[in-house]
């Protein structure tokens, strides 16, 4: 078999047989293909889109590319969560802790930052000592005491997926159906949780930009998981505009603790919380959705859920006193205002220019190479429906220069600010079982 006829087929739009996804995968994973022929798969895949039958096939070959964690010494239904990827979304440090502060065990598995939307990973390493790097038997041990571990994708898990995930943020394949249904579900039955619930982002955002496309792509997750016997949950949120306030790394972290302690960030609070009813829906602990929220509701405004974060923290080597004293986190030298060009309401904000801006600013990578600042980012001062007048603060950025003049530009060019105030937005817009 050669890679180049597989490139081609489906450049032709053909459909591909189990045994060349199969060859693929395996010979990537290995390095016997080199990334210019990956990349050309990849584009293909892209434009001719793949069948059902192919996305499982390629799911499956890189569940196989590696191990799968086997989590059955971990007591109780395990759960997990993974958002397919937005700007400002920090729900994970608020659902995890969350979610195992009424008991219910968190084995996750996270990944870096993709394009223009943040990773999991980057954002915890502003804590110094964090450490997500850790071999299995940590992992379960960690699960079992606290409740909760976020682990990078290390070792021998999905390593295909790793390989590509990369590869893909740099050749402008990443908002593909087939290629981020396969790439989260491989990583999602690789780590061997029983349940997951899925946040698939749509709008200006997320990968999906419209609805439709993201309903397709919660569809096709939720397929696949059901199929290989684990319980998957999609909900469908918006990300016409960063989700909070905060978009970058230790900032994100710093919002995520002050709804950790009760605070009414309205978006934020809200999909955490419905994501992590979810999960302990899921999970069997909660027989209602609506009895679950309550008692969730509750673990963030007794400290509960803060606790459990902190602990997380400390067993994973993290600095808590970064946690303790918010402060402490890396910060940038400068603040720079962007300011609005004229009064109205706005109407909206580009999510993923604001996204871009962040990673101009250094709190993304641009090349899969690239060291991340953990100090740098967006602190949005106005979001969508308010009002501002001319000259008032719409952002600002926390920055390593004095003129940002790109990040400026961007941010300027994703709001828009109209005479009229616009309807509210649907922060949920569905949830597919
Ligand atoms: N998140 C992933 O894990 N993979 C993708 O392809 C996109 C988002």
């Amino acid at each position: 078999m050669r890679m180049v006829d597989i490139i081609q087929q489906k450049r032709n739009g053909h459909v591909l047989t189990q045994e060349e996804i199969e060859f693929f995968v395996a010979g990537y994973t290995r390095g016997d293909i080199p990334d210019y022929q990956a990349s050309a798969l990849m584009m293909a895949i892209y434009f001719q889109g793949m069948d059902e039958q192919e996305i499982a096939t390629l799911t499956q070959a890189m569940v196989d590319s590696g191990e799968t964690i086997d989590l059955s010494s971990i007591k109780g239904h395990k759960v997990d969560k993974h958002s397919t990827g937005g700007v400002g979304d920090k729900t994970s440090f608020v659902v995890a802790p969350l979610v195992a502060s009424v008991g219910i065990p968190v084995a996750k598995m996270s990944g870096r930052g993709l394009g223009h939307t943040g990773g999991t990973l980057d954002k915890l390493e502003s804590v110094s000592g964090f450490d997500i790097e850790m071999s299995k038997a940590d992992f379960v041990d960690r699960v079992n005491t606290n409740k909760l571990a976020i682990a990078g994708q290390t070792g021998n898990l999905a390593p295909a997926d790793k390989k590509l995930y990369s590869l893909r943020d740099v050749t402008a394949t990443v908002d593909s159906i087939p290629l981020i249904a396969g790439s989260i579900m491989s990583k999602k039955l690789a780590s061997g949780a029983d349940s997951i619930v899925l946040d698939v982002k749509t709008g200006s955002g997320a990968f999906m930009k419209t609805l439709e496309e993201s309903e397709a792509l919660a569809r096709e997750m939720v397929r696949i998981g059901n199929n290989l016997g684990r319980n998957t949950v999609a909900v469908i949120s918006d990300m016409n505009q960063p989700l909070g306030f905060e978009v970058g790394n230790a900032n994100e972290i710093k919002e995520a603790v002050a709804v950790l302690k009760g605070e009414r960030i309205h978006d934020l609070r809200r999909l955490s919380l419905e994501l992590a009813a979810h999960m302990a829906v899921v999970a069997e602990v909660f027989s209602s959705y609506e009895e679950a929220y309550d008692q969730l509701a509750e673990n963030l405004d007794n400290g509960k859920a803060f606790e459990a974060f902190r602990t997380f923290i400390a067993a994973q080597g993290g600095n808590v006193e970064m946690i303790d004293d918010l402060n402490k986190l890396p910060s940038s030298q400068y603040h720079v205002d962007v300011k609005s060009p004229k009064g109205g309401y706005v109407a909206a904000i580009d999510a993923e220019s604001i996204g871009v801006a962040a990673m101009y600013l250094g709190a993304g990578r641009a090349t899969k190479d690239d060291a991340i600042n953990h100090g740098v980012g967006i602190s949005l001062q106005k979001k969508i429906g308010d009002e501002v007048s001319e000259g008032e603060t719409l952002a600002v950025l926390h920055a390593e220069d004095a003129h940002p003049q790109d990040s400026i530009d961007r941010v300027l060019s994703a709001y828009v600010i109209e005479d009229d105030q616009p309807d509210p937005i649907t922060l949920i817009h569905k949830v597919i079982k």
